[in-house]
């Protein structure tokens, strides 16, 4: 079976940059979970389903007809024949995904769609429960984090980036409310894998930790 690096940790810890800058450095591929939950989100959204309606979002995910193509590099995501890749960005489905990512039958619907994505060479997993839900097999497991100001702080800008409005006051509420929620839900709570490697990047920048991961990659 092709071989699997997971790398998970809380919103704005970097995981995503981390994670499509190792998988080039390696030929993999990727997966960016959160991308799938969004992707629900979204999805409801447009088909007038509530985010705590397990039942109907359970189907939803199971059938949900998503395409991740690769466009010059970077990851271009079709719903429904609609190219989504930036709508589902925004911090409403942000917050839409972190509910719906909440539900059990959810999670446990969109698990097969998770394992499709590991193909040789390898595969790199950005998300919550990669090391230990999806892939606890992984051969190298990575747990990224930072302060929740320095995750704020690198969320406005990308946001801002992005030509979004935003407030840093509000994406500072929104990152405590969504570290709260996934760290005390039920199902897939986030935190480390027993055997993943605790990483904080709050005084790291991305190069450091670029390394670092590579390095125990090598390994
Ligand atoms: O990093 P950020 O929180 O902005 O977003 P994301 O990684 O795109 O994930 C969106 C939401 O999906 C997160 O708030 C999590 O609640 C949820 N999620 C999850 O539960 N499990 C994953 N493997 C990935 C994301």
């Amino acid at each position: 079976t092709p071989p699997v690096i997971t790398i998970d940790g809380p919103s704005g810890s970097g995981k995503g940059t981390i994670a499509h800058r190792l998988a080039l450095a390696l030929g993999f591929h990727v997966l960016d979970s959160g991308a799938l939950y969004r992707l629900l989100a979204l999805a409801a959204q447009q088909h007038g389903i509530q985010t705590h309606n397990e039942a109907a979002l359970e189907v939803l995910a199971a059938h949900l007809d998503v395409q991740f193509q690769n466009n010059h590099g970077e990851a271009m995501l079709i719903l429904e024949g609609e190219d989504v890749t930036e709508s589902i960005r925004t911090e409403e489905i942000g917050a839409a995904a972190s509910k719906v990512a909440a539900l059990a039958r959810v999670r446990t619907a969109l698990l097969q769609r998770q394992h499709a994505f590991r193909e040789m060479p390898g595969l790199v997993a950005d998300g919550r429960d990669m090391g230990t839900v999806v892939f606890p097999d992984a051969c190298l497991k990575i747990f990224l984090t930072a302060s929740a100001d320095a995750r704020a702080e690198r969320r406005y800008k990308q946001l801002l980036e992005k030509g979004f409005d935003a407030s840093l006051a509000a994406i500072l509420d929104d990152i405590r409310a969504r570290d709260l929620r996934d760290s005390q839900r039920a199902v897939a709570p986030l935190k480390p894998a027993t055997d993943a490697i605790v990483l904080d990047s709050t005084a790291l920048g991305i190069e450091a930790v670029l390394q670092t991961v590579i390095a125990a990659a090598k390994q």
